[in-house]
């Protein structure tokens, strides 16, 4: 069979492609990486993908007209890459809820909360701001809403007493670094579809609830 082809979309410094990368040479995720791209020419990701000889692409937002013409154009890349799969690793960019269409169902997101709560920015800030005793990561299948497409899998960490932004940040990306492959790794595996227009569907089951992380696999 063949392996699946696997674009990524990333906009600062890369670790959660890292991280697919390093799954992918472990021999663990049986995947191609067959195109990086960025809106930041500066990007860490696109470092990370020229030394891993992926190849790269940087579309500046402000070459463009409008916002749609970025995503067209970006789209227009991505299909023309044979890519099967797109993974937002990072991406920071709302995207044109029409252009993304076509990729509905073969399209994921990694977020820094636990879905639905917090969509947007500033994740672990609000989680702290709110007195939550637990945040976590989401990955989720991309749809035109802005984090609201249906979560597959989360993985949950405890807020400690004095942690701040940044350390709760740090000791989430662990995790995210276990959280993205694996689930990528279903879908590699042909075990995980979307049902259109929500329903995650696992071994031919559908699903009500996301998948967890636990000890770096994903249970009910
Ligand atoms: C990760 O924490 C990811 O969850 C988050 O950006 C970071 C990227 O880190 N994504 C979002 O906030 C998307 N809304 P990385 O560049 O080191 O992978």
């Amino acid at each position: 069979m063949s392996r699946l082809r696997v674009a990524v979309l990333a906009s600062g410094r890369g670790s959660n492609l890292q991280a697919l990368i390093a799954a992918r040479d472990a021999g663990e995720l049986p995947i191609d990486l067959v195109l990086v791209g960025s809106d930041k020419a500066k990007a860490g990701a696109l470092q990370l993908a020229g030394d891993a000889g992926i190849p790269t692409f940087v579309l500046d937002p402000k070459a463009f007209a409008s916002r749609r013409d970025f995503d067209v154009e970006l789209f227009r890349r991505l299909d023309e890459s044979g890519a099967d799969v797109l993974v937002l690793a990072g991406f920071m960019r709302i995207l044109d809820g029409e252009v993304l269409k076509p990729w509905v169902g073969r399209m994921i997101n990694i977020h820094p909360s636990l879905l639905p709560k917090y969509r947007g920015l500033h994740t672990h800030r609000r989680a702290l701001e709110a007195g939550d005793a637990e945040h976590g990561a989401s990955v989720h299948y991309v749809t035109a809403e802005l984090d609201g497409g249906p979560v597959i899998a989360q993985a949950l960490i405890g807020i400690r007493p004095g942690d701040d932004e940044l350390q709760l940040a740090q000791r989430l990306l662990t995790f995210e670094h276990q959280l993205l492959p694996a689930v990528l790794r279903l879908i590699a595996e042909s075990r995980l579809s979307l049902l259109p227009p929500d329903v995650v569907v696992l071994d031919g089951n559908p699903r009500n609830g996301p998948l967890q992380l636990r000890n770096g696999h994903l249970v009910d």
